[in-house]
């Protein structure tokens, strides 16, 4: 199987409630790697870079708002099959339809604040990779 980069970000309820250790934690554990990793604020400029096929969308506006309301971690996490682990270690993008022992099971309860970013496809982490990192 190939190895893929994908492109994951904590959310700014996910560093505010103090998980980052414990998410760092059930990446490295399941054996993926972490390439490139920053703290640090998004702009509303890669927000609607990542977000813009949800314009216009009943959640944009507070997608949005949420998203830039407080410090992040972008990473890009490597690995085989990175795209498809790491979206099963998230789990269910509504908390409340997590399963317990996933990120978003264990440390969120709604959609609109659900603690962590995963890269649906590779290319897809392609696209997210050059807006948080740069080419
Ligand atoms: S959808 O419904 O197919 O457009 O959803 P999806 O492609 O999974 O991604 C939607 C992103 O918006 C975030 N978000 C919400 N989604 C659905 N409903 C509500 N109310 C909502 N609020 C926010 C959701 O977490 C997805 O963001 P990411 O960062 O990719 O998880």
């Amino acid at each position: 199987m190939a190895i893929e980069k994908t492109y994951n970000m904590i959310k700014p309820d996910g560093v505010r409630n103090g998980h980052i250790g414990e998410i760092i934690s059930r990446i490295e554990r399941v054996g993926l790697t972490i390439e490139r990793m920053e703290l640090g604020m998004v702009t509303l400029e890669e927000a609607e870079a990542n977000y813009g096929e949800h314009k216009g969308k009943p959640f944009y506006e507070g997608l949005i708002s949420y998203i830039t309301s407080g410090p992040v971690v972008k990473m890009v996490v490597s690995g085989e099959n990175a795209v498809a682990t790491m979206r099963k270690l998230m789990g269910a993008t509504n908390c409340a339809d997590a399963a317990p022992g996933t990120i978003r099971g264990d440390f969120g309860l709604t959609v609109d604040e659900n603690v962590i970013h995963g890269s649906d496809s590779v290319e897809s982490a392609e696209r997210e990779i050059k807006v948080f990192f740069g080419a």
